[in-house]
């Protein structure tokens, strides 16, 4: 069934808590509702939207805004200790992680927390503690708006990287509703440990359930990280730079003899923690009127009094951009999705 409302406040459903509205929400339940709102026509400009957890609007939207209703977990198949599970575009990603972890299917475990929906997943490759969600992810079923049918595109084709995938390229962007998607998980023992302090926080055993390494995940984050239930903000505001060994001997050079945390990444390239050099450039627990840089990581903006003005974030984006270009000659390019509002 198709929910539509008018001139609808958007304040609950970003988690950055900006006062907005758009022109028109809809919320959908199956790939006919968006035939049949197609077949109506849908008033442009059109945007997805999941948990409204990575996007920050820029003042009202003029427009179109679909979510979806799709919400169910099903295991698809199971073969040995491989299982297959189709999850609706609607679920909110923690939800799924909680279930396989309930399960004791692995794969998602190091994922737990994120905010947001599995739609969104799929199409933002959400990270986190060594694990990205295309490593799990065998195929997103889609509804194109364009052709009015039901499309299926395999991992391969999503062409994911860092944050990326094809559903953000300029040409296709917004043409795409993930209907569901299907993870390939499994029961066999393979915990991610390595990266990001989870083993020290894990308690000392044998082995590990999927639910262990969730519960630590969560206590993780929890330290680090602001709820958004509590908080405003939108995660890491800022990808982590991947540079050049070039860019990289400046930053070393800017450091000053200070060791530059840095991981190696693909192609000979190095990837540098903008926490790191935006701490360095001293906005670490900064504020700024209404909105801050989090004390706790300070690649997280938050609404500070829970009334920062999309003006106000912006500002301090503005600075902290700035700033990192003047002492190391790198430029951040924001991770949330900025939503124009003319
Ligand atoms: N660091 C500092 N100061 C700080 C915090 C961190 O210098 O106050 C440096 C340290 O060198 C640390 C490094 O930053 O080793 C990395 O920090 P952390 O492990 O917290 O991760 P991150 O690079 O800041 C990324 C993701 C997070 C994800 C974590 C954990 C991006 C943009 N962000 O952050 O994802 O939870 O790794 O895997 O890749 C998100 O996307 O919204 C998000 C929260």
């Amino acid at each position: 069934m198709l929910r539509r409302t008018d001139n609808y406040d958007l304040t609950g459903r970003n988690t950055f808590g900006m006062k907005v509205r758009c022109s028109r929400f809809i919320e959908y339940d199956s790939a006919q509702d968006l035939m049949d709102l197609c077949s109506d026509g849908i008033p442009a400009p059109v945007l997805h939207m999941g948990g409204g957890s990575n996007l920050l609007f820029k003042g009202d939207y003029p427009g179109t805004i679909l979510h979806s209703n799709i919400r169910y977990c099903r295991t698809a198949a199971s073969n040995g200790d491989n299982v297959l599970v189709e999850v609706g575009g609607g679920v909110i990603f923690d939800d799924f992680c909680a279930w396989a972890a309930d399960k004791g299917i692995w794969g998602i475990e190091n994922l737990s927390g994120i905010p947001g929906e599995v739609g969104a997943s799929a199409v933002q490759n959400i990270g986190a503690y060594g694990v990205e969600v295309a490593d799990v992810i065998s195929q997103v079923m889609c509804f194109d708006l364009v052709k009015q049918d039901k499309v299926i595109f395999s991992c391969a084709e999503c062409r994911y990287g860092y944050r990326d995938s094809m559903f953000k390229d300029p040409q296709v962007k917004g043409r795409y509703a993930v209907l569901s998607v299907l993870f390939h998980l499994t029961r066999e023992y393979s915990p991610k440990l390595s990266y990001g302090g989870i083993m020290a926080a894990l308690p000392q055993k044998e082995s590990y359930t999927p639910g262990d390494v969730r519960a630590t995940v969560l206590k993780i984050r929890a330290a680090k990280l602001p709820d958004p239930s509590v908080t405003g903000s939108a995660g890491s505001f800022f990808k982590n730079p991947i540079v050049s060994m070039d860019e990289y001997s400046r930053i070393e050079m800017a450091a000053q003899g200070e060791p530059v945390p840095h991981f190696s990444a693909p192609g000979g390239m190095v990837k540098v923690p903008a926490a790191w050099m935006i701490e360095k450039c001293g906005f670490k627990g900064l504020v700024a009127g209404n909105a801050a840089v989090y004390d706790k990581q300070p690649l997280v903006i938050v609404n500070h009094t829970g009334n920062a003005s999309p003006e106000e974030i912006i500002a301090l984006e503005e600075r902290i951009i700035a700033g990192v270009e003047e002492r190391f000659g790198i430029t951040l390019h924001p991770e949330v999705e900025h939503i124009e509002s003319k």
